[in-house]
């Protein structure tokens, strides 16, 4: 007489990630990376991807069972990434999560990775309130999210228009001559720099820009105006002072997403907020997002890293609250959709 057990299957890009969920309770989640392989091609191949989640998958699978004190039979319910992602990666995952189910005679959940990125938040920090936003940063997304439940009630308010979070720090990275991804090197760099050196710009912040993307990101036009100023030192064969531009530039991200943040929370009286992706693991995002949001009254929730990068528990964990919540299961034609809004 206890919740149903739900295995999650992550496989939208280079992390392969298998968990097992109990309820609100994490039994186990193991993840392979194929990172690796990618660093010194200076971004993700997506064919190596996909084959490493190939060859992944079974030992992933059975160091999770094995680690959780389950057999494959006590599953009750598989949930898996069906997008958004990289097609070849993301198709490995839900024709393994099909065989699978067919397989225990179990039903299928198709999930959406963003809403995971969310998601996985109940399994460390307990329930959500009965309203939150989620604003979920990474490599491949910036989104900002107003939940009342994550299973059936998810309004977007925002996102990038143009580049991610992360992958504006793997650019900044790149112009700075860091090794890839760029993100945490940044990071490191920017603690000791002066985030007041250079004034640049935070996207769609203008009133003209704010009447239609109030809670849109956009990160292109600051990551141009970082390789302007690296351009002008270099050009003028003077030192490029890299901690300055690091610290600036992290400071223009960080009080964008923030203010954005605060800001919706505002306009829709909303309580508190959860930070997932792996781009929380950004340390001046955390400093100010405390901050501010701890002057405003606003509860913050962030995960521990190894649960804001693409991880199983996220999948396993929304799985856990699509079934809670009685929606049907996925069809066993389900496919993936690389683009899922
Ligand atoms: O969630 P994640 O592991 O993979 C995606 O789904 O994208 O996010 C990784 C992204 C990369 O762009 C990485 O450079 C960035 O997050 N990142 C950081 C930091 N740690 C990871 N960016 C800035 N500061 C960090 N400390
Ligand atoms: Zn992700």
């Amino acid at each position: 007489d206890h919740p149903p057990l739900v295995l999650g299957i992550e496989t939208s890009c280079d992390e392969t990630g298998i968990a097992l969920v109990r309820g609100q309770e994490l039994l186990t989640d193991v993840t392979a990376s194929s990172m690796d392989e990618h660093s010194r091609f200076g971004g993700i191949v997506p064919e190596v991807a996909s084959r490493a989640h190939l060859e992944a998958f079974g030992p992933t699978l059975s160091a999770a069972v094995e680690r959780a004190g389950v057999s494959l039979g006590d599953i009750d319910a598989v949930a898996v990434t069906s997008g958004p992602g990289l097609v070849g990666s993301l198709t490995v995952g839900v024709a393994a999560a099909k065989s699978l189910a067919l397989a225990l005679g179990v039903p299928l959940y198709g999930v959406n990775h963003i809403l995971g990125h969310v998601a996985v938040d109940v399994l460390v920090d307990g329930p959500f309130p009965e309203e939150f936003l989620g604003l979920v940063v990474s490599g491949g997304h910036s989104s900002l999210l107003h939940v009342r439940d994550i299973a059936t009630d998810v309004v977007e308010l925002g996102q990038t228009l143009d580049d991610a979070a992360g992958e504006a720090f793997d650019k900044v990275g790149r112009l700075l001559g860091l090794p890839y991804p760029g993100g945490p090197h940044v990071d490191k760099l920017a603690q000791q720099g002066d985030p007041a050196a250079f004034a640049f710009p935070r996207g769609l912040s203008r009133p003209k820009d704010m009447a239609a993307h109030a809670y849109d990101f956009s990160f292109s036009g600051l990551k141009t105006a970082v390789a302007r100023v690296v351009e002008g030192f270099t050009d003028r064969g003077e030192e490029v002072p890299a901690a300055d531009v690091a610290a600036s530039f992290s400071e223009a991200v960080a009080d964008v997403l923030v203010t954005k943040t605060l800001a919706a929370c505002e306009r829709h009286d909303v309580g508190c907020v959860v930070i997932g992706g792996g781009f929380s693991a950004n340390s001046r995002l955390r400093e100010l997002a405390v901050e501010r949001f701890g002057k405003a009254g606003i509860e913050v929730r962030i995960p521990p890293i190894r649960y804001c990068t693409d991880n199983g528990a996220m999948i396993a964990a929304l799985g856990s609250a699509v079934v809670a919540a009685g929606l049907p299961a996925s069809e066993f034609d389900i496919t993936i959709d690389s683009q899922m809004p």
